[in-house]
């Protein structure tokens, strides 16, 4: 071998190892370079920098700092007041992190009222769908999203993951909800709470063994890249089922559903360069960010396991076969045998026959006649699962957590 081609081998080892090390070459965090092209962004600009290595910084020092001084319970405490988006911050909060909240709960200037309420409008009407979609597909995705089921696995949520279920549907039902961005809503109220527990999670999760031993080499949890696959999760691949569904979307409707995830998006922490700007952007970011990280984990497997008892709680396991049936259906087979949702095959061959039609009719595109009487009582079900997720979400209060789950 010539002395070319061996330095050549050897500097490309060299850069596969280091990959390697940081995580990017493990099969659940493989992807490419980061190429997503910042016009295509809300802020119509930008460094161009791998939000794999943007985190937020300032509410990550923040929380830091509020974590090292024990005020958590504190503040947990005196921000369980705070509910409405135009109430004032509870008198009481340490100075740094006031500051901190009233520029967090401020709308971005592109915020633009109309489309948030044509988004609410569409969530009201389309609710059936969008509900069904978030809970039995965006939800149960996000175990298959490795690195998401692990922090969510090994934070101190995960060891209550009914609570958690009911704190992350309330974000779900705040962001359909009629009034989410108005004053009287509470979207900006879950959204900047979630931010700083997000921060929080930042400063705690390098301190869990269980976490650092499964990371992939990630040294800091929910990246700005991180935070864009379940972005995209929920939002692109909400709008692409429905989509495929045939259910009709009007561009106008199209536009305020992606417009209420850029403003969340921005209330959660993104920066505008890295929030699409149309669908079309968002789709090649999802191609680029979601799509090869998903994966099977140990810790995914055990969540969807609970989410799914969960749901059997509700009336003795009768439906159980049916929601996982439905969201094989929704999310694929690939993802369901990642996951481990079971082969259900008398629910399946059913579901791919009504739902279509029981879309249809619903949309007043074909006559009820065509319509199997199956199909009702999967609407049913359907239904009452999604009241339920939504419902639960209702009275909780999100906290900041000031410790991991325990070993
Ligand atoms: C907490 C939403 C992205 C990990 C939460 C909560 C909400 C939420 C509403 C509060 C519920 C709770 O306290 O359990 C979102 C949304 C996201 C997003 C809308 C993106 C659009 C992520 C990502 C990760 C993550 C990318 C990890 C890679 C966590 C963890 C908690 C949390 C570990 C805390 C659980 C605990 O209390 O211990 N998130 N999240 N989230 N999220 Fe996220």
């Amino acid at each position: 071998m010539d002395e070319l081609s061996r330095r050549k081998m050897l500097l490309t080892g060299g850069a596969l190892g280091a990959l390697g090390a940081l995580g990017l070459a493990s099969p659940a965090g493989a992807r490419s370079a980061w190429n997503w092209a910042a016009s295509g962004s809300v802020a119509g600009s930008g460094a161009g920098t791998d939000p794999q290595w943007v985190w937020d910084d300032e509410a990550d020092q923040l929380l830091g700092a509020i974590l090292r001084r024990g005020d958590v319970p504190k503040v947990n405490e005196l921000l369980r007041t705070w509910t409405r988006n135009d109430q004032p911050l509870p008198a009481g909060l340490p100075q740094d992190l006031r500051q901190f909240m009233d520029k967090a709960r401020r709308l971005p200037p592109w915020a633009d009222q109309k489309k948030l309420d044509t988004a609410a409008l569409f969530n009201k009407t389309k609710g059936i769908y969008v509900g069904a979609l978030y809970g039995l597909g965006s939800g149960l995705m996000s175990t298959a999203i490795p690195r998401e089921a692990r922090a969510v696995y090994y934070s101190k949520g995960g060891a209550d993951m009914k609570d958690r279920i009911a704190k992350t549907a309330k974000l779900g039902y705040d962001v359909g909800d009629l009034d989410a961005f108005q004053p009287q809503g509470s979207m900006i109220v879950t959204a900047v709470r979630t931010r700083l527990v997000h921060a929080a999670v930042r400063n705690l999760l390098p301190k869990s063994p269980g976490w650092t031993d499964t990371s992939g080499g990630q040294k800091i949890p929910i990246s700005q890249a991180d935070v864009m696959v379940t972005w995209h999760s929920l939002a692109t691949f909400v709008m692409r089922k429905l989509n495929d569904w045939k259910v009709p979307v009007s561009r106008a409707e199209s536009d305020a559903y992606l417009h209420v995830w850029q403003v969340t998006a921005h209330m959660l922490g993104v920066r505008d360069e890295y929030i699409p700007a149309t669908w079309e952007a968002a789709d090649a970011q999802s191609r680029q960010l979601l799509d090869p990280v998903l994966g099977r984990t140990d810790e995914g497997v055990k969540l969807t396991e609970v989410l799914l008892d969960i749901v059997a709680e509700l009336d003795a396991g009768v439906t159980r076969p049916l929601v996982s049936a439905f969201s094989r259906y929704t999310l694929g087979d690939r993802i369901g045998d990642m996951i481990g949702l079971s082969r259900e095959p008398f629910w399946q061959p059913l579901i791919s026959t009504a739902w279509p039609l029981l879309v249809a009719f619903r949309e007043k595109l074909i006559p009820l006649p065509l319509v199997p009487e199956a199909a009702w009582a999967m609407e049913e079900a359907i239904r009452k699962f999604v009241l339920l997720f939504l419902s639960e979400g209702r009275p909780i209060h999100l906290e900041i957590p000031d410790t991991n789950r325990p070993h």
